[in-house]
């Protein structure tokens, strides 16, 4: 059989809408995403994040109200990132028992049983420095962060966390976590480890919204240097031997074929990390009329899902929601 042209027309299938939604490959669904919130102390008070439109901090029970609002629109999961009361040199808050975030997941989980409540464990929003672990002669301090991470991690489940998400790179910091939440009791809560979190200039956003930005130097002596990526597989295979249950890749639009290679190579879930610095781009070329923003974030979205992610972590996920409920009426 020929199978070329004029036999073959690639266009035949591309006729009409109907066909093409027929033959597609790929499809976004709200069961992809995990919205995350930025959560400070207090109450009643939202701060909005300048450079994310529509992204906000917000007090401890607006963190609620956002959390309800995207477990109603179909979201199944929430990532929680804290803004401390105080900021110290050992960031003490981030795995105190009536921390910010310990505080959230109770309230949180007590409304909404059902959503997945994700933490994100760093001391990098906690400590006075910025910087994700314990400082030793101006240095990050990998082995003495670690029982610090544990901690924290270990106080996000006894609040009631459904998984634990380490973003700090540090070397050992899944066994340590892992070992920990076994100990006390909490081998079924899940890791979802940032295996390959590159040092990414796409953070900057972010670190505005959780106010985290490093006081000196830079995080390049933890974080991934961009142009690797044997060495990203490396870290994931590192972190699932230490007993990570699903591996991201972060940031996700200019690390696809990081994603890529990771669905490949192991047979685990992998997330993927929409960052700030995505999201901010996005919405400041829509803002201009550059580009058409809602097609410009669901072709991104879908091209992360192309890519091999099977969750987003995404500060769109609550438009994306309704985009595709609107889809879904025929809207
Ligand atoms: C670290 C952390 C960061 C992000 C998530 N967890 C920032 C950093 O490493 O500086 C970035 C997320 C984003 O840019 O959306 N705790």
């Amino acid at each position: 059989m020929v199978r070329t042209f004029p036999t073959l027309r690639l266009r035949r299938l591309r006729k009409t809408d109907t066909l093409r939604r027929f033959v597609r490959e790929t499809e976004l669904s709200v069961g992809d995403f995990i919205y995350p919130i930025f959560v400070t102390p207090g109450h009643d008070q939202r701060r909005d994040v300048e450079s994310m439109p529509g992204i906000a901090q917000v007090s401890l029970d607006l963190a609620v109200r956002e959390a309800e609002d995207a477990a109603s629109l179909g979201i199944p999961a929430i990532v929680l990132f804290g803004i401390p009361e105080k900021k110290d040199e050992v960031g003490s808050e981030a795995y105190a028992w009536d921390g910010v975030i310990q505080k959230a997941i109770r309230l949180i989980k007590k409304e909404l049983p059902e959503l997945l409540v994700i933490t994100d464990v760093c001391l990098c929003e906690y400590t006075s420095h910025g910087h994700c672990g314990i400082i030793v002669d101006g240095y990050v301090d990998n082995d003495k962060s670690l029982e610090l991470l544990s901690r924290t991690a270990l106080t996000h489940a006894e609040a009631g966390a459904d998984m634990v998400a380490p973003s700090n790179m540090m070397d050992g910091c899944v066994a340590a976590i892992r070992r920990t939440l076994d100990e006390e009791g909490f081998q079924l809560t899940p890791i979802m480890s940032y295996a390959a979190k590159y040092a990414s200039c796409f953070y900057g956003p972010f670190r505005e919204a959780a106010q985290s930005a490093p006081s000196f130097g830079d995080r390049r002596s933890y974080q991934m240097d961009p142009p690797n990526v044997r060495e990203a597989l490396l870290e994931m295979k590192l972190d699932l031997e230490e007993g990570a249950d699903i591996v991201m890749v972060k940031p996700a639009l200019a690390y696809l074929d990081v994603i890529a290679r990771a669905r490949e190579a192991f047979d685990c879930p992998i997330a993927a990390y929409n960052v700030s610095g995505e999201y901010a781009m996005v919405k400041a070329a829509g803002r201009n009329g550059w580009l058409d923003e809602k097609r410009a974030t669901l072709e991104i979205l879908t091209s992360i899902k192309r890519a091999g992610a099977g969750a987003i972590l995404s500060y769109h996920a609550k438009e994306v929601a309704r985009w595709l409920r609107e889809q879904q009426q025929g809207g």
